[in-house]
């Protein structure tokens, strides 16, 4: 295989929307993926944040091949016991009633303003439409979930969007208890933004979305497409806040790298849905399903879990311990890390890609690393030192 020749095909059939470097990958094992040439980097990207299990892990290819072999897709004009048994499951751990499938982060966001606009206007009136929503925010790409990302550059080739939205500055209580009133449906909030930068919102802040949507009776959307299904060491992020929300977002992990994405809700929200209201061709297919609850199911293990945060504290401490070079903050949550720099953080990934480690940008000036959740100690060893390399460039 050629990698020039594939490259050179990439400028001629692809839409120019990527930036790739100049590499083609061939295959993955573990925390690994080969090149081309059979160069081996180190995976801290994970599909960004997607690949939990690892690339090639022998018993999701297992599920995938057994599940392919009986049935892949029907559509939801009719019932198939996978989508029933991961929804059971994502219901019996997780604070919600019920489940709606899609494909993707920015499918589960857009269902999700959906229903909430569902519910305002079943509830209340047709005025009580806006959203609210924070700086370095990111839900997605779709008209509705772009509404919501507070990115300029992602917004303004694209505009008008979806109108109503206010922005409020993350973490400040006062501004979102004045920018929340009664003419809000809905507030959308990552309990970790991701994309924005790695910022970690306080528990104050989230108890004070919660109240104060209760107060105008709004609901509150956490978006944990990045953030949540063990990311943090914890199944969900919120179960460290102690607060609940009304819809919650999930995607990234859920298959291990086959596209899903859900939204659970609250048996309130479900109420005022009827067929018809939404929908997907694809959505909870069986084979996607098979996939998901078996994932799920390592997923949520306590012991599963007590290892990434035994590894999300080791590469914390590792990285302040590396004392790397123009550093203004790390900031992160398990294995959701930022690192945020003076420099430009894309030359950061560039120099480090080159040294065999795939890491990612969070915004300009934020590194960011979201490994597999199955990284060991000597991975951590070996990622830092090449970050340390990288950053010395
Ligand atoms: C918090 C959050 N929401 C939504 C999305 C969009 O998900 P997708 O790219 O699967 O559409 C992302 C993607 O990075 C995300 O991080």
């Amino acid at each position: 295989m050629d990698p020039e020749a594939l490259i050179a095909l990439a400028d001629r059939v692809l839409a120019p929307t990527y930036r790739r470097p100049p590499i083609v990958f061939t295959h993955g094992e573990g925390i690994y993926v080969y090149d081309t040439a059979g160069r081996r980097y180190l995976d801290f990207v994970a599909g960004i944040a997607v690949c939990a299990l690892g690339h090639a892990d022998p018993r999701v290819a297992r599920v995938i091949a057994e599940q392919a072999r009986r049935l892949v897709h029907l559509s939801n004009l009719y019932h198939t016991e996978p989508h029933l048994r991961l929804a059971e499951a994502l219901v019996a751990h997780s604070f919600a009633d019920r489940v709606f499938f899609c494909n993707s982060g920015t499918e589960a966001v857009e269902a999700a303003l959906k229903f909430a606009r569902k519910f305002t206007r079943t509830h209340f009136n047709d005025h009580k439409i806006g959203f609210v929503a924070f700086t370095h925010s990111f839900h997605g790409r779709t008209m509705g979930a772009l509404s919501v990302t507070e990115k300029s550059a992602y917004r303004e080739p694209f505009a008008p969007l979806v109108p109503g939205v206010t922005f409020v500055p993350f973490n400040d209580i006062e501004a979102a208890r004045a920018a929340i009133t009664a003419e809000t449906c809905a507030v959308i909030v990552e309990p970790i933004q991701g994309e924005g930068g790695v910022y970690i919102a306080s528990p104050e802040f989230l108890q004070a979305l919660r109240e104060r949507c209760d107060a105008v009776g709004a609901l509150l959307i956490f978006d944990e497409v990045q953030c949540g299904l063990g990311r943090t060491g914890r199944l969900w992020a919120y179960e460290a806040y102690g607060v609940e929300p009304d819809l919650l977002t999930v995607a990234k992990p859920l298959a291990n790298g086959l596209p899903i994405g859900a939204v659970l809700m609250k048996e309130k929200v479900a109420a005022v849905l009827r067929p018809g209201d939404h929908g997907s061709t694809f959505a909870g297919g069986p084979l996607v399903s098979a996939v998901a609850l078996h994932v799920f199911e390592r997923l949520r293990d306590p012991a599963f879990l007590a290892r990434v945060r035994e590894a999300g504290a080791y590469l914390m401490e590792r990285l302040h311990a590396a004392e790397l070079p123009g550093v203004q903050e790390i900031r992160g949550r398990g294995l959701l890390v930022g690192i945020e720099i003076e420099g430009d953080a894309r030359a950061v990934v560039m120099a480090a890609l080159e040294r065999g480690l795939l890491l990612a940008t969070a915004g300009d000036h934020v590194v960011r690393m979201v490994p597999p959740l199955i990284v060991e100690k000597s991975h951590i060893d070996e990622a830092v030192a090449i970050l340390r390399e990288a950053m010395a460039t």
